[in-house]
């Protein structure tokens, strides 16, 4: 490498013509995914307060939602379900006729096209709001698994894509997969919260999902945000149970994760740029403290710079609709 003042890095920076030829990382709404929260009635968008920009809406106004994305050029939608009833088992995560499994069969009819992702979690089904099964004050880890499997298998009939489970049990993939090759569905693909931290960053989502535990916290199922080898072991653990695709969770505080998962395995890696990281860019753009646009831009490309292939992230439309300059 020669030195300066043979080399100059500034003389590839001199315009826009010669910054793209060189530029590394690209953000295209091709490879961003859709959050969409579904509930209950008919031509309900109700704001959730934490998330301008962001609505829960039923099944009839997603599907209308999911149209103008597949038309804008968004590729998939990840789907969270918010039930009528709640009980203590989750029961409603696995009812073929369910939230969930009614708006992927509205979406599909509405965009042919679309990738239909569905969490799998027991959070907005359970009247405790945790991710499973509660016994003696924790969640219990094996009771929890067929309720998850049955509640992938009621997406896959539904019409899935593919299914994401988010509730960080052990062993839920490998319950997954085998729940879902024994009936038909070896097609179908995983997408594993693989590497889920438990995060304060999750705090809108809660609203918009109405999933706030009602007691304790999601310290004993999710990751401590200080450990990075462990969640390589959490990540290998998934792709042995046979994760298809592994996400980091969330994106912009584990960009070392995202780089490490990246470089030791061969694996999609996809990062969930969560609700607490919309709302924080929303807050400071309202206040006129940041230019949203270019704070968005610059963060995806830094999710995709770690190692992302995919971003969940619920700017994907406005990246679609060119407000995002990327
Ligand atoms: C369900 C789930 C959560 C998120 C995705 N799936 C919430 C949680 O674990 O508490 C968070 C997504 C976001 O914050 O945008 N378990």
């Amino acid at each position: 490498m020669s030195r300066f003042p043979a080399s100059r890095p500034r003389r590839l920076r001199r315009n826009e013509a010669l910054r793209r030829l060189v530029r590394e990382t690209h953000v295209a709404a091709g490879q961003l995914v859709q959050p969409l929260f579904v509930v209950p009635g008919r031509g309900v968008a109700r704001p959730v307060a934490s998330m301008p920009g962001i609505a829960q809406l039923s099944v009839d106004r997603a599907a209308e939602e999911c149209r103008s994305l597949a038309d804008l050029g968004v590729p998939a939608v990840v789907l969270f379900g918010v039930p009528e009833r709640k009980d203590d088992r989750g029961s409603g995560a696995a009812d073929p006729d369910g939230i969930v499994p009614r708006a992927l069969r509205a979406i599909r009819d509405a965009a042919p096209g679309l990738l239909l992702i569905t969490d799998v979690c027991l959070c907005e089904y359970t009247d405790h709001g945790h991710c499973g099964v509660v016994r003696d004050g924790d969640v219990d880890n094996d009771p929890t698994l067929e309720h998850l499997a049955a509640a992938a298998l009621a997406h896959a009939r539904a019409g899935a894509d593919v299914v994401a489970p988010s509730d960080m049990m052990d062993g839920r993939v490998a319950a997954i997969r085998r729940t879902l090759d024994g009936a038909g569905f070896a097609h179908l693909p995983i997408m594993s919260y693989a590497a889920k931290f438990a995060s304060a960053f999750y705090g809108p989502f809660r609203e918009a999902a109405e999933s706030t535990p009602r007691f304790g916290d999601r310290r004993s199922y999710q990751m401590d945000p200080a450990n990075g080898r462990e969640a390589l072991r959490e990540v290998a653990l998934d792709i042995d149970e046979g994760a298809d695709i592994v996400m980091v969770k969330p994106a912009l505080p584990c960009l070392d994760v995202i780089r490490a998962v990246r470089e030791r395995f061969g694996y999609p890696v996809a990062a969930y740029h969560v609700s607490g990281e919309y709302a924080m860019v929303k807050a400071a753009a309202e206040r006129g403290w940041i230019d949203e646009g270019r704070v968005v831009g610059e963060s995806l490309t830094a999710i995709r710079r770690a190692g992302a292939d995919i971003i969940i992230t619920y700017f994907a439309k406005d990246v679609a609709q060119g407000l995002v300059p990327t």
